[in-house]
């Protein structure tokens, strides 16, 4: 197992890749604190785990909150005396993100909150633990846009992907010479409810994401799992400050 003895926090775990993720975490030998704003979605994951034989907790968080994010942290440390594993993968993308002219306020707000303030405050409370022992490995979930530019805008949603690629860097080169490695993981257009949920209810923005799209599909949330299950584990010892894009070829198609 490659994650044998490990203890992950996996935020937003109630549903798509999260879901998925914490569930291959729990196979390959890692303890999975089940982090999520929706507290039934997160019991329902840790209702899988524990049904296929794994070891996990569900813990209603909102990433945003301050109090959360310690609580989550805490709950992983009384639970399970330590913290190995700290996945950013929570993340928003509401419908009234669009471009910067006609984006509101309070959606720009939102989305930052969850996406960039979520990953500073998992960091802030996670990071001392691991300095302790002097081992961990944080994955931050970024997304293809934050790489390119996009003509069907949601700049708020972009603009927070490329905060957590930033992000991403500095901790890196902060945190390694104490142990921690952090890595961000950039998926394309992934089969998940986020993105499921209002694409096939419009075929003409399917259709126009396919179109750029070289393998001519979505990617299936394992396919990005596979790799946070590699910078989990110690396989990954050397992998450190990487922005690891997986997106079908998206981002190298010219036409
Ligand atoms: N699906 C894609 O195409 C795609 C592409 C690139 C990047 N991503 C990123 O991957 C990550 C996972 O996306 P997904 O497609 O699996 O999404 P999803 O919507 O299926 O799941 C996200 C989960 O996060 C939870 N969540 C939302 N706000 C939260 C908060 N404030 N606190 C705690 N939990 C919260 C939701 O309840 C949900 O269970 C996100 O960061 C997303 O931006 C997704």
């Amino acid at each position: 197992m490659r994650l044998k003895d490990k203890v992950s926090i996996i935020t937003g775990a109630g549903s798509g890749m999260g879901r998925v993720a914490a569930l291959r975490f729990a196979a390959e030998g890692s303890r999975v604190i089940v982090a999520d704003s929706q507290g039934e979605a997160a019991e329902e994951t840790v209702r899988q785990i524990r049904a296929a034989g794994g070891e996990s907790y569900a813990a209603r968080v909102d990433v945003s909150v301050e109090a959360d994010a310690k609580a989550m942290v805490d709950v992983a440390m009384r639970r399970y005396g330590q913290v190995d594993v700290l996945y950013n993968n929570a993340g928003i993308m509401p419908e009234a993100d669009h471009s910067v002219v006609d984006t509101p306020v309070e959606a720009w707000d939102q989305v930052m909150a969850v996406n960039v303030r979520g990953v500073y405050l998992g960091c802030k409370y996670a990071i001392p633990h691991m300095i302790e022992r002097h081992c961990g490995s944080i994955i931050n979930v970024s997304s293809f846009v934050a790489i390119l530019g996009c003509s069907v805008p949601q700049d708020a949603y972009t603009a927070s992907k490329g905060a957590v690629l930033a992000l991403t860097r500095s901790l890196a080169v902060q945190f390694a010479p104490r142990g921690i490695r952090t890595n961000a993981i950039l998926p394309g257009p992934v089969e998940t409810p986020l993105l499921m949920d209002w694409l096939l209810k419009d075929e003409a923005a399917k259709k126009l994401r396919l179109a750029r799209n070289p393998t001519g599909r979505f990617g299936k949330a394992d396919e990005i799992v596979n790799l946070a299950v590699y910078l989990a584990s110690d396989e990954s010892a050397w992998t450190n400050g990487a922005s690891m894009v997986i997106d079908g070829g998206i981002s190298v198609n010219y036409f």
